[in-house]
């Protein structure tokens, strides 16, 4: 598990080594070490060098590469990333519970303390109309969410992520120390683009999310460590004058 819970996870969604360098130099340079998070763009574009040259910054790294294939090679793909400099990686939830284990299994199989591996609920941009038209299940987005919180629990993943809505209701059904990680997370100045379920950070810290994902209300504002600090203080409950 990861050794300090509650945080903003900020994405390092750029094409390059180089841009992904630049922005976290503008947090080095204000003293701050934020827990980042490297997901497909940046990781297929520069392979584990990106992840090793992260980890050399002492930062703290979730690995958002949503691993989901048939179970032996779920395996064989965590197996790929065991032994990295992780805190955390990820595999979709709606890839199974036989996935999940095999995919659990793979990344312990060099021993040692593996990343803490989280299971993909309904992504965040999904809407229950979209859950309902196009990918044909006829629930709702809470219950199809938990539904496949528990399937991750029973896998033996440590934790989900989910919309912030959802946390608090992952909490009641798998326990305070499965862990809820939650993009989607914006002030209600900030555009939601394409994010469907978005939840401020105060709201989110009320529905019960130990980690919140803070993608382009941080990149694209003008001052990013300003807006990171803004979002921290908010989900951690410092200062009054956050909004
Ligand atoms: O820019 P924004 O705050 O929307 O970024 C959200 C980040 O969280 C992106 O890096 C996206 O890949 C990731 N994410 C998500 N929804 C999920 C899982 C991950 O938006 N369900």
């Amino acid at each position: 598990m990861p050794a300090n819970p509650r945080d903003v996870i900020v994405p390092l969604d750029f094409p390059t080594k180089s841009e992904a360098m630049r922005y976290l130099d503008l947090f080095d340079a204000e003293g701050e070490r934020p827990f980042v998070k490297i997901g497909m763009e940046l990781f297929y574009a520069e392979g584990l060098s990106i992840v090793r040259e992260t980890a050399a910054r002492g930062l703290k790294i979730f690995l958002d590469i949503k691993v989901c294939d048939i179970p032996n090679t779920a395996k064989g793909a965590m197996a790929s990333l065991a032994g990295l400099p992780i805190d955390i990686v990820n595999c979709h939830a709606l890839g199974g519970l036989e996935m999940m284990r095999w995919a659990r299994e793979g990344l312990e199989s060099r021993g040692g303390s593996p990343p803490l591996l989280v299971g993909v609920t309904v992504l965040t941009s999904i809407s229950e109309a979209m859950l309902n038209a196009e990918l044909g299940i006829p629930d709702t987005v809470n219950n199809t969410a938990l539904r496949l919180a528990r399937l991750a629990k029973a896998a033996g993943l440590g934790g989900v992520v989910c919309a912030p809505g959802e946390a608090g209701l992952v909490h009641q059904a798998c326990g305070d120390d499965f862990i809820t990680i939650t993009p989607g997370v914006r002030f209600p100045d900030a555009d939601t683009i394409d994010q469907q379920r978005a939840a401020s950070p105060i709201d989110a810290r009320r529905f019960g999310s130990d980690y919140i994902v803070v993608g382009r209300p941080i990149s694209k504002a003008a001052n990013p460590v300003q807006a990171y600090r803004r979002y921290r203080n908010a989900f951690l409950g410092i200062g009054e004058n956050i909004l």
